[in-house]
């Protein structure tokens, strides 16, 4: 499967686009992990973007299984308004440091130590990091900017930045050239993605339960297994080892 697909059917009801959503995914082994429809009324509804993120996170440092997220797919339903709202997609892949990266080894070591300073609220629960800008930081800087939640208990993350152009330029000022596409999903239609191929995020105000999210993955993986797609996702976004 393509990092994303955007099935531009008309299904009748959420049941029936998620139940496709599988159909599309090549391993059988996944299970899905939650149904959830968003947004959830609250501060996130009011935002008229939503941050670059992988879906349940990065496993940087697990501590016992978790579950991770490979695919997530999302529906609107047919009768509710339309908001318009984009899907913003970057793959990983196409996330060209001009400085280049540091190899993989360099790379862990450099995410578990912001997650120790940085981005970890409890470091005894391990350390996952679901937001872009905060990987990046942590492989690239050696100074972090964004706030740290080990500093501000009470934090929000997703809240790092207030327009969405302060993303772009952030990951700008550490060397990288960022592509987004976006996607557009109509009413009825159907979108699909690789959770830990692209980082996706939204540009525009969704209606409150406007989207029906199906997330599909690996529940309760064991900490090797999770530390293995960690490592694969890392060698995908910085190009291959060196
Ligand atoms: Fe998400």
């Amino acid at each position: 499967m393509q990092p994303f697909v955007h099935v531009r059917q008309r299904f009748d009801d959420p049941a029936s686009a998620l139940a496709h959503a599988r159909d599309l995914l090549d391993d059988e082994t996944l299970e899905v992990l939650g149904d959830f429809v968003i947004p959830t009324p609250g501060p996130s509804v009011e935002r008229d973007f939503q941050t670059l993120h992988l879906d349940f996170g990065l496993p940087v440092r697990p501590v016992g299984p978790g579950d991770v997220a490979r695919f997530t797919a999302l529906h609107v339903p047919v009768g509710l308004p339309h908001s318009g709202a984009a899907t913003r997609f970057v793959r990983l892949s196409s996330l060209r440091g001009r400085g280049g990266w540091p190899d993989l080894g360099t790379a862990v070591r450099r995410l578990e130590a912001y997650g120790r300073s940085h981005g970890a609220h409890d470091d005894r629960d391990g350390y996952r990091e679901g937001s872009l800008a905060r990987i990046c930081e942590a492989v690239l800087s050696a100074r972090p900017a964004l706030p740290s939640l080990k500093e501000n208990a009470g934090f929000l993350c997703g809240t790092e930045f207030a327009a969405l152009a302060d993303e772009r330029d952030f990951l700008a000022g550490l060397g990288l050239d960022v592509v987004e596409s976006e996607v557009v999903v109509a009413p009825g239609e159907l979108l699909v993605f690789e959770n830990l191929a692209v980082a996706h995020g939204r540009r525009g105000v969704r209606g409150v339960h406007e989207l029906h999210q199906r997330v599909f993955g690996h529940r309760a993986l064991d900490e090797d297994g999770q530390r293995l797609l960690r490592d694969r996702v890392l060698v995908e976004m910085m190009g291959g080892p060196d």
